[in-house]
């Protein structure tokens, strides 16, 4: 793989071992890909994050880097909101740990934001971009919806793209490699509610594996298609789809034609993932909720009070931005929690099952948090929190 210069020195010790250890992740995850150089990035998304999924060791490894982060970065979810962790149930000894995870991430340079939809932040990211982020919604998002490019990273190849600025530049850097691989079309696509794209996402997922779709006939906003992603990279590896006449790469004249090889979720398997079941607690925001979605929960919540545990995350900056919203949400009894999750939070191992709106956390709350789940629309959901 070609270096520069600068590239070689560091990656010959010149300015300090952490830098050197990054550079060397780099080139052997070039090496192992094929990669000819290495590409600039714009930003990094950084996984592994939470304690609950890191661990001691995680952290004495973070602990012994020394180097600043060359690029803005931002880390997924971590195991608990930063300040108002007692709320939900966290020990003050996960806390303390997790707190040192942060600190360890802050020295290094990163970003104090922990989700998973950067994308509502950051919001200049454009087609010209290269990233790299790791957690499998945000990836499917950006490669999708926006059309910048990032491989799926792993916490550390993720964090040493963040050090060194750049990331070797194969897989979904390239754009011969962007191409679809199978279509999908949904059977009465005209019929489907925004509740169902986490199911078709969860359904396709499972039968396009890590291929690339490309859906012929949905409609769907920027937060359906969130949906839809989170799902196929949950029960399937898409790390990118394209949706005909929406996407942004679907639209470009150079294009590839529709893929002959084709799926067809149909109209009976979606709504079998919609099963009725008794409660204990419900869920939202999986990914991060927008604040088009805060909103809309605050109009279905007003006058009522909630019943079941209702927990809506989202990302601290949404939170923040949308205080008031937040504010008549949490008058009703529900819980708006920032920089954690359904899924890498220890709060929601003690309910035994867990209502969710989204098809990427209907696939993890089983392993993930040891509970049940239930799908329902984002409605249904609240409308289950009220009775
Ligand atoms: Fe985000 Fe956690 Fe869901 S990282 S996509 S809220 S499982």
């Amino acid at each position: 793989m070609q270096l520069d210069r600068e590239d070689e020195n560091i990656l010959a010790g010149e300015y300090g071992e952490t830098r050197q250890k990054m550079m060397e992740i780099l080139v052997a995850l070039g090496k192992v890909f094929g990669a000819e150089e290495l590409v600039p990035i714009t930003s990094a998304q950084i996984s592994g994050a939470s304690y609950k999924t890191i661990g001691e060791w995680g952290l004495e490894w973070l602990r012994n880097l020394a180097a600043r982060v060359a690029v803005l970065s931002v880390l997924n979810p971590v195991g608990m909101p930063r300040d108002n962790w007692r709320d939900i149930g966290i020990s003050k000894e996960f806390a303390d740990k997790q707190l040192a995870v942060m600190d360890a991430y802050r020295k290094l340079g990163v970003k104090m934001e922990c989700t998973c939809t950067p994308y509502y932040l950051y919001t200049n990211l454009t087609m010209q971009d290269h990233l790299a982020w790791s957690e499998s919604s945000a990836v499917s998002y950006v490669n999708s919806v926006i059309g910048a490019k990032t491989n799926r990273e792993g916490g550390p190849s993720a964090l040493a793209a963040a050090i060194i600025g750049k990331t070797p530049k194969y897989g979904l850097h390239l754009f011969k490699n962007r191409m679809p691989q199978v279509t999908v079309e949904v059977e009465d696509s005209d019929a489907l509610h925004a509740g169902h794209f986490g199911a078709i996402g969860y359904l396709a997922g499972k039968e396009v594996g890590n291929r690339i779709p490309y859906f012929t006939n949905i409609r769907a906003s920027r937060d359906q298609l969130k949906a839809l992603g989170a799902a196929m990279a949950a029960t399937g590896a898409v790390a990118l789809y394209h949706v005909k006449g929406i996407t942004p790469e679907a639209r470009l004249p150079t294009f590839a034609p529709e893929p002959s090889e084709k799926i067809v979720i149909e109209a009976s398997e979606i709504e079998s993932l919609f099963k009725e079941k008794e409660i204990d607690a419900v869920a939202v925001g999986c990914p991060h909720c927008s604040a088009e979605e805060l909103a809309k929960i605050s109009d279905l919540l007003a006058g009522r009070k909630v019943k079941k545990p209702l927990y809506i995350f989202s990302s601290k900056g949404v939170k923040d931005a949308n205080a008031g919203i937040v504010s008549k949400i949490q008058k009703t009894g529900a819980k708006v929690i920032e920089d954690t999750c359904i899924v890498v939070s220890p709060a929601m191992d003690k309910f035994d099952t867990i209502m969710v709106d989204s098809g990427k956390a209907f696939a993890y709350v089983p392993n993930m948090c040891g509970a049940e789940a239930r799908l329902g629309s984002l409605e249904e959901c609240i409308e289950e929190a009220v009775r």
